[in-house]
């Protein structure tokens, strides 16, 4: 039986790329963000997972809005990062495992998630850059990746709630692997900021920490919200967090909280790092 061990929901924004790239994570700036994955790094060097499932949402890099799935997920050995208009620099491909993915997407449709299957899928920021924070000193990913791509660029979006179930679903699959393969899942995306429009430069603290402190007990609290509700408490692009909604639900039975972090801002963005472990 394959082993779920824990989660890490992270934020993510390109402008971490550029900071590993000029080597900045001691400036004033970024340090209080990048000092939030050391705790991250002991854990992983002592648990060791061989698969990483990770949430996050596309930013216009495979999906454009003539074409926009709700759910994807990868079934590919390998995913290409390519630049997305941010001008970071590109990570080198990421190492997929398509039966594995198979074995996702066919209990997903049996639990009637009707999920879009990529046997090609590049994968953005999103995806490479909280990978990159999880395992900084590798050239490549040393681990095995799933995609799983939730839609929150073009509405209508998927309900928080609905979210949550998918990653409950993803949980239960991977519970019942025939596997001795250790999987972590990955959440990227928000807490609380806004981009464009009147409200650019949003945060709302409040809600953020609500939202943490619920995650480890409470887990559906968040999912009493609707896509509009969300958005005004956490902003156009905050409503990414849902990512984390999806990588949590996903950790069956009890778990224990680790570490957490939360600081304004990194970039726009309310920077939140989370770690659990399945108890
Ligand atoms: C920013 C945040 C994001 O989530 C993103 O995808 C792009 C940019 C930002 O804060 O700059
Ligand atoms: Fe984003």
């Amino acid at each position: 039986m394959a082993k779920i061990l824990g989660m890490v929901s992270t934020s993510h924004v390109p402008s971490i790329g550029n900071a590993i790239a000029k080597n900045a994570q001691e400036s004033d700036y970024w340090k209080p963000f990048f000092s939030g994955f050391k705790p991250i790094h002991e854990w992983l060097a002592k648990n060791k997972p061989d698969v990483v499932i990770v949430f996050y949402n596309d930013h216009g890099l495979n999906f454009f809005l003539d074409a926009m799935p709700t759910f994807s997920v990868g079934a590919a050995d390998q995913y290409m990062n390519d630049d997305e208009g941010w001008g970071i620099p590109t990570l080198p491909p990421f190492r997929g495992d398509a039966n594995i993915s198979w074995e996702i997407i066919n209990g997903l449709i049996e639990r009637e998630f009707d999920v879009t299957t990529c046997q090609k899928m590049k994968v953005d920021h999103a995806f490479t850059l909280p990978l990159k924070l999880l395992w900084p000193e590798s050239d490549t990913c040393p681990v095995i990746t799933v995609p799983i791509c939730i839609n929150t660029v073009q509405f209508p979006l998927p309900s928080a709630r609905r979210c949550y179930n998918l990653g409950k679903a993803v949980g239960e699959i991977i519970a019942n692997l025939d596997s001795d393969l250790n999987f972590l899942i990955l959440g990227t995306g928000g807490l609380s900021h806004q981009l464009d429009g009147e409200r650019a430069g949003f945060i709302n603290k409040k809600f953020d920490l609500e939202f943490l402190e619920s995650l480890a007990q409470n887990p559906t609290w968040a999912t009493q919200f609707s896509i509009e509700d969300l958005v005004e408490k956490v902003g156009t692009q905050g409503v990414e967090l849902i990512m984390w909604l999806a990588a949590r639900a996903a950790l069956p039975g009890e778990v224990r909280q680790i570490h957490s972090t939360y600081h304004v801002p990194i970039s726009n963005t309310a920077g939140g790092i989370v770690l659990m472990e399945n108890k």
